[in-house]
């Protein structure tokens, strides 16, 4: 069970003057001269269909970067039976063989596409440089690589048999296929949502988010130049109830794969619920959803952390992180030195278009994304309850930008606290040093999720206890540190409550997820 040594990918940096900055623009300039037409690919074969979609570039939306083809009924159908047609083989390919593929594409990330792919994400997700960086290629490879890695050891665990009696688990692939539903905001999490099940033997239908076709198109070529065999992940954009219609109906669904919204993870599961007769076996429901994370700042808190915290926590990649950092909780002893050290750090931020490099916030992925962020921002300033202390302007007039917003209220329960918004607005709220306790629950009592937390103490009572108190608030905890920015391989992400099925995301707990074991037992 040896396998080559897995590493994480080194960020590159992508200074002023740096080879990798001049192999990045250019890739840009190209990227943006062509339009591609990006077709289904269903058992290897491009197909395209007669309702075509655009993809535009969100921080520049009179300019199209791709064109691409919906499915139909027909065409989903076709991808499913294309998984199961390709199953067979691929199910039976040794493990190593496996591995070697994902290892492969890794390798062709890291060396040969990092730019191809840094710059679709760039462009289509608009994302920076440097969050393109760390997604696209860093934690992309990252997740193909570690997965390798835990299936192995998956693999390893074996049971004690005995003289003239040999027990073995078999790792098998699930009955069936499995089914991708994949998210905007991180081209690896749809790398990896499609991976991590073929890696364990399953073959996938995969249904990318209509506004990161472009990156998605880019990792199946990369896949299929690995080698992964035709048929292994088949390629569906579509709409969710079109594609959802073949899909959740289907008596050989083994599972779901999904990061999104928790509506939309409700909605797939109670229609599964309702067609359980349907299915050969339970599919597995294995879902990241919606987030409401916290920064709980205790009185013994250095300022200076809790200040980078809350801006890169909140404002990085506008907010779209699921984990992102949207409210914050800042004892009245603090509050005029956290509160003016965000506004002066939130004031150097700019906004702009992502080929001009240097902005570290773009724009938001689309207008229904806009909309719906810059409705809190303009109801705070007629609120009686909140106000905005930094930022509250948004432009949708080219691209979709919002400046980063931060709301301080006095109402813990204020829509902005509690509600996921997907967007750059942080909401502040004060408690007084003396209620603690009651702060605490606060944080646990007003949403419904459980992502991602951080808490910035010294004490180390305060630590301690803040730990035990907050237990069921997050998947990821973060202790001094912001609650963005999980590395394949260091912190295994994932969320419980209505944050979803905690089952980490590169670990061996996801991986888990994608195999059934049976278990046999020879007798000689
Ligand atoms: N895994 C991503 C993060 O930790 C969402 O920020």
């Amino acid at each position: 069970f040896q396998l080559p040594e897995i590493d994480n990918e080194p960020v590159k940096q992508y200074a002023p003057g740096s080879p990798e900055r001049r192999q990045l623009r250019a890739e840009l300039a190209r990227q943006l001269e062509i339009v591609p037409d990006i077709p289904l690919i269903i058992g290897g074969k491009e197909i395209r269909t007669d309702d075509q979609k655009k993809v535009v570039c969100p921080h520049d939306h009179a300019k199209t970067l791709a064109v691409f083809s919906n499915a139909g009924k027909q065409e989903v159908d076709m991808a499913i039976k294309a998984a199961l047609d390709a199953k067979k083989q691929w199910e039976t390919t040794p493990w190593q063989d496996r591995a070697a593929i994902f290892l492969k594409a890794a390798d062709l990330i890291s060396q040969k596409y990092t730019y191809l792919l840094n710059a679709a994400t760039m462009l289509g997700q608009s994302k920076n440089p440097f969050q393109a960086e760390i997604d696209a290629t860093c934690e992309l490879a990252d997740f193909f690589r570690f997965n390798a890695k835990y299936m192995a050891g998956i693999y390893a665990g074996q049971p004690a048999s005995e003289k003239g009696v040999w027990n073995r688990l078999e790792y098998r692939a699930l009955e069936g296929f499995v089914f991708a539903l994949t998210p905007f905001n991180f081209t690896a999490i749809a790398g990896n949502l499609c991976g991590a099940p073929a890696i364990m033997g399953n073959t996938v239908v995969w249904k990318p988010a209509s506004t990161a076709v472009l990156s998605g198109y880019y990792i199946m070529q990369i896949l299929a130049e690995a080698g992964l065999p035709d048929g292994v992940i088949n390629f569906v954009p579509g709409k969710g109830s079109v594609v959802g219609e073949s899909v959740l109906h289907h008596p050989e669904l083994a599972g779901i794969h999904f990061t999104g919204s928790t509506n939309v993870f409700k909605t797939v599961w109670k229609t599964m619920g309702n067609n359980i007769d349907t299915y050969k076996s339970y599919p597995r429901m294995v879902g990241e959803t919606g987030g409401k994370d916290y920064i709980f700042v205790h009185p013994s808190a250095r300022v200076a952390p809790v200040v980078t915290a809350a801006v890169r926590g909140a404002f990085e990649y506008q907010g779209q992180k699921c984990s992102a950092a949207s409210r914050m909780y800042v004892p009245a002893s603090l509050w005029d030195e956290v509160t003016t050290g965000i506004k002066s750090a939130v004031e150097q931020i700019t906004v702009g278009n992502v080929t001009e490099f240097r902005h570290f916030m773009n724009a938001l992925i689309d207008e229904a994304a806009f909309d719906n962020a810059a409705g809190y921002i303009e109801r705070a300033k007629t609120s009686d309850v909140a106000e905005i202390l930094v930022g509250g302007n948004a432009d949708k007039s080219k691209g979709y930008f919002i400046d980063p917003t931060v709301i301080v209220t006095t109402d813990p329960h204020y829509e902005s606290m509690t509600r996921e918004i997907f967007g750059p607005v942080l909401t502040l709220f004060k408690y007084e040093d003396t209620a603690i306790d009651d702060a605490v629950a606060l944080v646990g009592n007003t949403s419904p999720y459980a992502l991602t937390g951080a808490v910035f103490a010294t004490d180390r009572q305060a630590i301690h206890d803040l730990t035990n108190a907050l237990v069921h608030t997050a998947g990821n905890f973060y202790i001094n540190d912001k609650p963005t920015g999980a590395v394949v391989g260091h912190q295994p992400f994932g969320g419980a409550r209505a944050s979803g099925t905690n089952d980490k995301a590169g670990s061996m707990l996801n991986l888990l997820r994608w195999t059934s074991v049976r278990t046999i037992k020879e007798n000689f």
